[in-house]
């Protein structure tokens, strides 16, 4: 397939139902929505869309496979063997994955075929491996008694996700739990559907139990508020906006089920004096506009110590300005369209407050073309923590420059923030970059890089950028519970 070819009409769409116990439904109510391509702004299908009802269902499914299917009474290798399966059968699939969700989210295609879809395979295989190595202690308690835990699945997983990463965040998900033992209902965003319930087929076809993995498209205060209420479902995954976090906890209260968030950012990236500017240029520019700017961990305030300032930002524009943006399937494309209206407004809509509050717009600042959410890549210097492009999350291709002068200065204003994803530092000198790793309150440092992500690696927030931690061990234990077992002898 070669991607300078390709185009809407090239990507076949062959899943728009609900998938509920191993077939492929349409809403009980019989509605439907659209999914829309955000580079012509066209309609791509239209969606099954679920509600509390197809919620019900799906819960109904995920519980039995749990409670009665041959899932829980699985050995784990063989578990494992099927999340390997499901890899395979999408690194055999992986260009007509990849153009799907390039289709429905506007990232550009090689991004999607050597980002995203790797990632996401990579992230299934760790986790696969997993599957039989989740085991307990011995603990010696107190008196004549044999104790012991088990570290069991925590049952019916609900799984909320976002459409910024949307294979990415179904690896992540779905990796996990299934090898935990986990059955899943899951909610893809409205936006990016298509490739969730494609990999729901692929579930299938490789052998994954009917009832196991469960997808409900829809809405966030109909179908996903459903699973967030549901009692069925033991617990939820969301990854998402903070303010969407607080509705869940709000609304999981009757349930009390297990919750974890990964949530946004407005991440520091802190440039010392001594660093390596060149790649701590390339950094920042990375660390931002990757995926048009729309990631959580994205390094929107960007610190650089005022004797660099000068020369940064000379390298930082150049490079700024060549970057291209355009039809996210032409070969050469590096930023495609924001993903959808409502995005693209509220990144406009921050740009103008940029101008208004007094920064300045060194490059950008305005759309590209007439057709699709495109947006050119914004750089503002002359920012101060207390304007709104300082300190709200943008997610968007909006680059925010700000000074510093000395060490402790610049921790505390990393630090300034409600949110605690990521953090950067660049430097040469080790023990300030151990001390910068030790004092800044993020769940992520990076150090002379940016968006180095692994899955073994655990990632997550401090404060408001989330609870708990995916990816690693520790995003395997939060789809387990402990089991303490304690026997007389
Ligand atoms: P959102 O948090 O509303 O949507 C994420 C997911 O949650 C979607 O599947 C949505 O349908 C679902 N959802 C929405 N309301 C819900 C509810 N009441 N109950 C259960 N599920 C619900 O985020 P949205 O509106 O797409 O984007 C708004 C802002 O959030 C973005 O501009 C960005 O700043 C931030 N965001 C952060 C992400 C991250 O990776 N941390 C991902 C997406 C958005
Ligand atoms: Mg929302």
């Amino acid at each position: 397939m070669s991607s300078d070819v390709l185009s809407q009409s090239d990507v076949q769409i062959q899943h728009t139902e609900c998938f509920i116990n191993g077939e492929w439904v349409p809403a009980q109510s019989g509605k439907t929505f659209a999914t829309v391509n955000p580079a012509t702004e066209e309609e791509i299908a239209q969606i099954a869309e679920g509600d509390a009802e197809d919620v019900n269902l799906a819960a109904i499914a995920a519980r039995k496979a749990f409670d009665e299917g041959p899932w829980s009474k699985m050995d784990a290798r063989d578990r494992g063997r099927l999340i390997y399966l499901l890899a395979d059968r999408m690194e055999q699939e992986i260009e007509s994955l990849a153009a799907l969700e390039t289709l429905d989210n506007g990232k550009p295609y090689q991004d999607s075929l050597t980002v995203d879809l790797p990632l996401a395979i990579d992230c299934l295989r760790y986790y696969a491996g997993y599957a039989d190595k989740i085991h307990g202690k011995t603990i010696p308690i107190r008196g004549n008694h044999f104790c012991y835990t088990r570290q069991e699945a925590v049952g019916v997983a609900g799984q909320i996700i976002p459409w910024n990463f949307p294979i990415l965040m179904v690896a992540w998900k779905w990796g996990p739990a299934l090898a935990a033992g986990c059955t899943v209902v899951m909610k893809p965003a409205e936006q990016t559907p298509l490739t969730c319930l494609r990999l729901a087929q692929l579930a299938k076809e490789v052998g994954i139990p009917d009832g196991v993995i469960n997808i409900v498209p829809g809405f966030g205060p109909t179908a996903g508020a459903a699973v967030v209420k549901h009692p069925m479902i033991d617990k939820v995954a969301f990854t998402g906006e903070h303010r969407t976090a607080q509705v869940i906890t709000r609304e999981s209260a009757d349930t009390l089920q297990r919750l974890t968030f990964e949530l946004g950012g407005k991440s520091p990236n802190v440039i010392f004096d001594d660093a390596d500017l060149d790649a701590a240029v390339q950094g920042a520019y990375v660390g931002l506009f990757l995926n048009q700017g729309q990631c959580c961990c994205a390094g929107s305030r960007v610190f650089v110590h005022k004797s660099r300032h000068a020369e940064f930002i000379e390298k930082l524009q150049k490079l700024t300005l060549q970057r291209k943006v355009g039809d996210p399937f032409a070969a050469d494309t590096q930023q495609g369209p924001q993903v959808d209206r409502s995005q693209y407004d509220k990144i406009m809509s921050y740009i103008e407050k940029g101008k208004e509050q007094g920064a300045t717009c060194l490059t950008g600042g305005e759309r590209v073309g007439e057709k699709g959410y495109f947006i050119a890549p914004t750089i503002f210097d002359g920012v101060n923590d207390d304007m709104a492009i300082a300190q709200d999350e943008i997610f968007g291709p909006v680059l925010s420059v700000l000074t510093f002068e000395d060490k402790e200065e610049i921790i505390q204003r990393a630090n300034n923030t409600f949110y605690g994803l990521a953090a950067a530092v660049w430097t040469r000198d080790v023990a300030l970059a151990h001390e910068f790793a030790t004092r800044v309150r993020a769940g992520t440092v990076w150090v002379n890089c940016y968006d180095v992500f692994d899955a073994a690696a655990p990632f997550g927030g401090f404060k408001m950028s989330g609870h708990g931690r995916e990816l690693g061990e520790e995003g395997l234990r939060a789809y387990t519970e402990n089991k303490t077992v304690t026997i007389a002898l």
